[in-house]
Parts: structure tokens; C-alpha cells; sequence
């Protein structure tokens, strides 16, 4: 065990810097020099920052470290984060064995083998939006246009959520990523957001389908109020995460004319592929974050009950103990022990879902629009900084 030095704590969440991809350089400097260092929160108070893939897997796979909000020490980003918390909590903020309980409801429709059966449909969804965004003339918003749309159309179905109330959804549930969402912004997108499902739900009661929000009706074990608190997390993490890969991954891969030739000449390539710009591009910037109940060691440092713990996703990708050159991005790597869906109980249950999306939007892509190219210089772009979930704004392609 080493003594902690008083120095100064980091800002969290800190600034990026020239490099759209990499992870703030603040976090970089601690995952060298200080890999658990104190950070200090929008509202003044301290929480440690862990930045290496080994510390972070420990943290994220061990229970005397809680993902439940309520209790004290958690670190919230913001007020609005902790109103959103401290209300029908979902069960990415539960601990075992509440947590294991709502999470099996669900587990049966994300493994591989279900998930793998939607491919079919994933591809017809994926070649229509590419139809209608290439049926009129480049430009357009690679974003608005297929990167959202995809993703969005899936979760919907698999939910039994009208795909044409899309902008009610989105526009709140952007709301709910924020991190500069005020308390009141975060209340009034939630409620509206719970009610939506709320009444979806009721009318499941009388016109059931085989989709995931009747089913959970269908339990009979369930309060409205817990059935619309999962359907939202599934709605929300849903696509707001894989519509931010696909417009980043399209953008590194546009800027990086030797690793996206790599790909084009050889498909086989895409699992592989996506693992590693889940690794390179790490879209999940804050937001996996723990309280310790009980006292841990962790890279040598004491955390004590109720200290708020960082788990740092993205340098831990780019930890060099781990992955070989690690800021470099190399499609042939294998990258599968990359931390961008988490680790331990919470990990990621999307995964399956994700990556499949992934692989048939890129290789689609790429495949349809051998002329892809950016419509805009690079330094006109505009990237989701202050969000849970990185990614670009808008992405102006021509093809
Ligand atoms: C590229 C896309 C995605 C990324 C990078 C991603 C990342 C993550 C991460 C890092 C966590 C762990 C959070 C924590 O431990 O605090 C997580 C949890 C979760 N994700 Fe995803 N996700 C993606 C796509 C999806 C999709 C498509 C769905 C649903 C259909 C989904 C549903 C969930 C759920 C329900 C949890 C909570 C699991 C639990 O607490 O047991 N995610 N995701």
C-alpha cells in the first residue's frame, strides 16, 4: 500500500484535447504517472479516478464497490444525475441480487443466438436507410441519416415501441445524457418519458405482441412503474450508443485511408474491425462510476466507504500494458479484451446487438459508398463533449 500525497485533483471531466479520438490528455498523464488519482466533481467534492485496465476491471468486478446511487459518496456528474437517480433507479444502478433479478428478465433476448437470428432484418433496415439517404444528392448527414435511424428502428421493434414517435423519445432521452441538463430539464424529460411508456404499457395489456414491453406486462410481477424504468434503459442505451459508433467509426475510418483500404479489401476483416474501434474510440466518457462500501485496495491505493470511484473506460483501452501501440488504430488487432462495453455484473447486456448492428452498418457502408468521403473539413465538425455517450453532432458525407 502506498501513502497518498496530498496533490492537486484533476478536474472530472476533463477537457479533450487536439486529437478527436483520444481521451482528455489529463486522464492520459494519470494513467502514466498516477493511474488512481483524486478528481475533483462539478460540485467540489472528490472521487478517484482509475485509469488503468487492470484497476478498472477490479473495481467494475467487485462488489465492495456499489453502482447504487443511494448510496451516500456516490458521484454524480450533476445535479440533474442524481434527481435522475435518486427516482425508480434502473438496474444498471442496482447491486446484486436486485440487479441479477431484473437483468434475467431480459438476458434471453440479447444472447448471440437470438440476436444473431435478427441479422436478416438488421440488413433490410440498414440497405432501405442507405437507399433513402443515397436517393438524393450528396450531401447529407450521415448522422441524421442512417447512424441514428438504424439503431433507433432495431431497439424499437425488439421494445414494441412506435418507430414514428422517434423525435418524442430522442429529444428527452438526449435530454437524460446531458451533463449540463438541469435538475428540472432532467424531471420533466424523465416523467415524460416514463409516462410515453407508461401508456404503451397499458395498451400491451389489451393488444399484447411477442416485444419486449408486452412480455414484461405479461409477468404480471412487475408495477408499470418498473416496466417503463426498464424499457427506457433498453430504449436509451439502445441507440443512442450505437448511433454514436457508427458516425465516430465512419470518421476514423475516413481519416485513416490505410486502415479503411485494409477494410475494403478484405471484409472478413469487420468483427475483428469493430472490437477494435470499440477499443480505439471508447464512446462511453463518463457515467461508469461506483461507491465503495467497504474498504478496497486498488493500484496500491486505499479507497474507503463512501469515496466515489471513476472507472475510465477509455484510457484503459489505451492502457500499453494491455494492447501494443495502443493510440494507434489497426483493424488486424485482437482487441477483445477492451473494456468499452464495461466488465463484471453490469457489463454491457446490448452487447450481442451492438456489435451486430456495428458489422453491418460499417461493412455496408463501405461496401455501397466505395466514393464515401467527409463533405466538410474535419475542423468544422462538432463533437458531443458534455454528453455520457462521445460522438459527432452532425457527420456531412458525399459519395
Ligand atoms: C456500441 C454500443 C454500446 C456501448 C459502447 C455500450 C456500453 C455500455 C457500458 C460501458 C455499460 C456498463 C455501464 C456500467 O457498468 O456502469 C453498458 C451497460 C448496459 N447497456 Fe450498453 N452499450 C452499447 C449498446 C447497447 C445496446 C444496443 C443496448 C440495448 C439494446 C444496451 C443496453 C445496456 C444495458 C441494459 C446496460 C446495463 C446492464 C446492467 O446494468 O446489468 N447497450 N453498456
Amino acid at each position: 500500500m502506498t501513502t497518498v500525497e496530498p496533490i492537486d485533483a484533476i478536474n472530472y471531466p476533463a477537457a479533450r484535447g487536439g486529437c478527436p479520438f483520444a481521451p482528455p490528455p489529463a486522464y492520459q498523464e494519470a494513467l502514466e504517472q498516477r493511474p488512481v488519482t483524486p478528481v475533483s466533481l462539478w460540485d467540489g467534492s472528490r472521487a478517484w479516478l482509475v485509469t488503468r485496465h487492470e484497476d478498472v476491471r477490479s473495481v467494475m468486478g467487485d462488489r465492495r464497490f456499489s453502482a447504487d446511487a443511494r448510496h451516500p459518496g456516490f458521484p454524480f456528474l450533476s445535479d440533474g444525475r442524481r434527481e435522475l437517480a435518486a427516482q425508480n433507479p434502473s438496474f444498471i444502478r442496482m447491486d446484486d441480487p436486485e440487479h441479477a433479478r431484473f437483468r434475467r428478465m431480459l438476458t434471453g433476448d440479447f444472447i448471440i443466438k437470438r440476436v444473431e437470428a435478427l441479422r436478416p432484418e438488421i440488413q433490410r433496415i440498414v440497405d432501405d436507410f442507405l437507399d433513402r439517404m443515397t436517393a438524393h444528392h450528396p450531401p447529407a448527414d450521415l448522422v441524421a441519416e442512417f447512424a441514428l435511424p438504424v439503431p433507433s428502428l432495431v431497439i424499437c421493434r425488439l421494445l414494441g415501441v412506435p418507430y414514428q414517435d422517434h423525435d418524442y423519445f430522442q429529444e428527452r432521452s438526449r435530454i437524460l445524457l446531458h451533463n449540463h441538463s438541469t435538475t428540472e430539464q432532467v424531471r420533466q424529460a424523465r416523467d415524460e418519458l416514463a409516462l410515453y411508456v407508461m401508456e404503451l404499457a397499458d395498451r400491451k395489456e389489451w393488444e399484447p405482441d411477442d416485444r419486449i414491453i408486452s412480455r414484461l406486462v405479461a409477468r404480471g410481477d412487475l408495477t408499470r412503474e418498473q416496466v417503463a424504468t426498464m424499457s427506457l434503459l433498453l430504449l436509451v442505451a439502445g441507440h443512442e450508443t450505437t448511433a454514436n459508433m457508427t458516425a465516430l467509426s465512419t470518421l476514423a475510418l475516413l481519416r485513416d485511408p490505410v486502415q479503411l483500404a485494409r477494410l475494403r479489401e478484405d471484409p472478413t476483416l469487420i468483427k475483428g474491425a469493430v472490437e477494435e474501434m470499440l477499443r480505439f474510440l471508447s464512446i462511453v466518457q463518463t457515467g461508469t462510476v461506483r461507491v465503495a462500501v467497504e474498504t478496497a485496495e486498488i493500484g496500491g491505493t486505499t479507497i474507503e466507504p463512501g469515496e466515489g470511484v471513476v472507472c475510465m473506460l477509455s484510457t484503459a483501452n489505451r492502457d500499453g500494458a494491455v494492447f501494443a501501440a495502443p493510440d494507434e488504430l489497426d483493424l488486424g488487432r485482437d482487441a477483445r479484451r477492451h473494456v468499452a462495453f464495461g466488465f463484471g455484473v453490469h457489463q454491457c447486456l446490448g452487447q450481442p446487438l451492438a456489435r451486430l448492428e456495428l458489422q453491418i452498418a460499417l461493412e455496408t457502408l463501405i461496401r455501397r459508398l466505395p466514393e464515401l468521403r467527409l463533405a466538410v473539413p474535419v475542423e468544422e465538425l462538432r463533437f458531443r463533449t458534455d454528453t455520457v455517450v462521445y460522438g459527432v453532432e452532425e457527420l456531412p458525407v458525399a459519395w
